[in-house]
């Protein structure tokens, strides 16, 4: 049997479980180990950064609802928060719950926001929120119509959770038709309409009734400069947007944020944890892209450096349903995020390359959060500093965050940062905030 545990106040120092391993969730640990009400931040299974921040669980499966209980009871954890959308899908908040551990990320029915891009779009149009058009396809024969009908750039999604490779943008009929019937290998599709404009991502913080926004942020989600390439999972960040006037943010607010919400407790889907709202600005004002229901990497990477309250006492607080907006405080600097790649990436690329230097922790310029990384390297026990300390584990492996009081200083010294990062292949976006900079 589990021993009692008491109910933590806001003198009992919270002891939080972190479900992932990217830089979204190192930037987490980060912010939480310097929380006043925070005793211990743990990761599951964490990576080379989390280690020295707290204890890494190393062995959890963090997309395994079963394994992330059995992590929070380890880590003898008052609050968990997920990182990963597919352990969310999968039921591992409703799991916690059950347990009477508190938890940051919805059930798997609302979940479903993120995981079935035809339930969100069906609130969406329920709740009359600005969107692409779009059409559910389940057969081969409807795709061909509907992409023959079409004239200049389409988008094919897959229905379900496919790790950021789902969506095709394209107007090349040929490549979407295939995307589409690999898609419809696996389940239904939904081909949309193009939006054209630029990216915002409005994250919330929720407690199941209420939210509090978070400063709008706009990732680069392309691989190659000039929002050439594919889509990836983001290659770089800025916040505040300089482009985002007080009208525009007036429109998000009431023409987006406002609605979802509604639309969420009308449905008794309102959970809490986080919304991160897609947006696409158009000339006919903000659409919403796409809903997920966790905290956007590298987005987060952005806002943690700019967070100036304490985090883990505003997540308890959002986790309990009492959320406060005065939780929620921000400084008025800006920061850049721009993440470093292993060679090859978004195709196939190797892991276990040996980085070889890194930026000084406590940099004047910022923080370089860890993504893909192990301590180490496959044929080393280098000690921590040391060429070999540290090894790649994954595509996108760092993500440099530089920070100043005005953007232009912040992207000219996540570059800095950046540019310290070194590992064979290494490689970055160089247009980085250039779109919000020039002009
Ligand atoms: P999603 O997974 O739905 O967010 O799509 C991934 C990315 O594809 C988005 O962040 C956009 O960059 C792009 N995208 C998705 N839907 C559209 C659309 N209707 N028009 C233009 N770009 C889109
Ligand atoms: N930056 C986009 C995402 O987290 O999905």
């Amino acid at each position: 049997m589990r021993p009692p545990r008491t109910a933590p106040s806001p003198s009992t120092p919270l002891r939080i479980l972190i479900v992932g391993s990217g830089a979204r969730e190192h930037a987490l640990a980060w912010r939480l180990a310097r929380s006043p009400s925070v005793a211990a931040v743990v990761s599951a299974p964490g990576n080379a950064a989390t280690e020295r921040l707290g204890q890494n669980l190393e062995d959890v499966d963090a997309n395994d609802p079963a394994a992330i209980v059995a992590a929070a009871r380890v880590a003898a954890a008052d609050l968990v928060v997920i990182g990963p959308e597919d352990a969310l899908a999968a039921g591992a908040a409703d799991r916690l719950r059950a347990e009477d551990i508190a938890c940051i990320g919805p059930g798997a029915a609302a979940a479903q926001l993120e995981s079935s891009k035809t339930f969100g779009k069906q609130l969406l149009r329920e709740q009359g929120i600005p969107t692409a058009g779009s059409t559910r396809v389940t057969a081969a024969e409807e795709l061909e119509a509907l992409l023959e009908a079409a004239s200049g750039p389409s988008v094919v999604k897959w229905d379900g959770l496919a790790q950021g490779k789902g969506v095709l943008v394209s107007d090349d009929h040929l490549a979407l038709r295939d995307h589409g019937r690999r898609g419809l290998e696996q389940g239904t599709l939904l081909v949309e309409e193009y939006l054209e404009g630029w990216e915002l991502s409005q994250l919330l913080l929720m407690d199941g009734r209420d939210a509090v926004a978070f400063p709008l942020c706009a990732d680069h989600k392309r691989a190659f400069d000039g929002d050439a390439g594919p889509n990836t999972g983001g290659m770089g960040c800025v916040c505040p947007v300089p482009a985002v006037t007080p009208a525009l943010a007036e429109q998000i607010d009431t023409r987006i944020v406002q609605p979802t919400l509604d639309g969420l407790r009308r449905r008794g889907l309102g959970y809490p944890g986080v919304l991160f709202i897609g947006l696409m600005v158009t000339d006919d004002g903000p659409k919403v892209v796409e809903y997920n229901v966790r905290f956007g990497d590298p987005e987060t990477e952005a806002l943690m450096p700019l967070f100036d309250g304490d985090l883990g006492a505003a997540l308890m607080a959002a986790a309990r349903g009492s959320l406060d907006p005065s939780l929620l405080r921000w400084t008025a600097a800006a920061a850049a995020v721009v993440v470093v790649a292993a060679g090859g990436y978004p195709g196939s690329y190797d892991r276990g390359i040996p980085v070889r230097a890194l930026p000084a922790e406590d940099s004047a310029d910022g923080v370089v959060f860890h993504a893909g990384t192990l301590a180490g390297t496959p044929h080393s026990d280098a000690a921590a500093g040391e060429e070999g300390a540290v090894s790649t584990n994954g595509g996108r492996c760092f993500a440099a965050t530089g920070v100043a009081s005005a953007l232009p200083d912040a992207v000219a010294a996540a570059y800095r940062l950046a540019g310290a990062v070194q590992f064979d292949g290494a490689w970055y976006r160089r247009d980085i905030g250039r779109r919000f900079l020039d002009g």
